[in-house]
């Protein structure tokens, strides 16, 4: 019998954990994961095309336009490492990239199996985006305040310098959550009409919200589509 690949959608507002909590989940899971923002940043890093096109959208704490996103997922999701499915990051955020994924799934015959959604609020999301620091070298994430590292501004991984990311500014992160709220929170309402959403609180400790968030999952993978 030939397994049905798995789609999981991590979504929630920016600070509210995806990137920390996906990491970990998509290694159980033994499956990609792929972050919209990273394969933004790495092309802004490797100077290309799309990263020069998406810069000026990320600097604002804008959504890159929907053509350049929707196409450079379906490029991401149709390579040999997500045969057995992936684990999505950052993508959809609109309605139309979700509407765009929909028929990319049902020309390639996969089904959506879980959507946790890590529901977090404005006062904490925006300390959580201001504190976050980030391994220039291994990309390891930390927080000045819930996740700090043994030496302040070195990586405990490898040893690597940590920077802020430009758009974690106190002034840019508050244009991030407004976009959020506008844009994406209709998103929500999308996959819950379709009963894949399922709300994890944010607000516990990291491994509290794994356990939480990965018992969600495995508990969607297991109901009978
Ligand atoms: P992207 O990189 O996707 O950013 P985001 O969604 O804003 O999410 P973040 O990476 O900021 O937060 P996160 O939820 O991953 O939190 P993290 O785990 O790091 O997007 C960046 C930009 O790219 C967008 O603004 C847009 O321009 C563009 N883009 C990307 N996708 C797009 C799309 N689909 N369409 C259009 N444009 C797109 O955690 C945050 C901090 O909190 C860390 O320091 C962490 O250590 C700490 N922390 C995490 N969990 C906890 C906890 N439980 N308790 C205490 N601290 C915690």
């Amino acid at each position: 019998m030939v397994s049905q690949p798995i789609l999981v959608i991590l979504m929630g507002p920016p600070g509210a954990g995806k990137g920390t909590q996906a990491k970990r989940l998509a290694a159980e899971l033994g499956l990609p994961h792929v972050a919209s923002g990273d394969i933004f940043r790495e092309h802004v890093k490797r100077g290309t095309e799309l990263g020069r096109k998406a810069q000026p959208y990320m600097d604002r704490g804008e959504l890159v336009p929907d053509d350049i996103t929707i196409a450079m997922i379906i490029e991401r999701l149709s390579r040999p490492d997500c045969e057995r499915g992936a684990l999505l990051d950052g993508f959809p955020r609109t309605v139309p990239q979700a509407q765009a994924l929909d028929e990319r799934l049902a020309e390639i015959n996969w089904c959506i199996s879980a959507v946790p959604y890590i529901r977090v609020s404005e006062p904490v999301l925006l300390r959580r985006l201001s504190g976050r620091r980030i391994c220039r070298n291994c990309g390891a994430v930390y927080h000045i305040e819930f996740r700090p590292p043994a030496r302040p501004g070195v990586c405990d991984v490898c040893g690597g310098p940590l920077y802020q990311r430009p758009d974690d500014s106190l002034e840019t992160a508050r244009r991030r959550l407004q976009v959020y709220f506008e844009q994406t929170a209709p998103v929500l309402a999308y996959y819950e009409n379709q009963g894949l959403l399922v709300e994890i609180d944010g607000e516990q400790g990291i491994e509290e919200v794994y356990a939480t968030l990965r018992d969600s999952v495995i508990s969607m993978m297991q109901v009978p589509a």
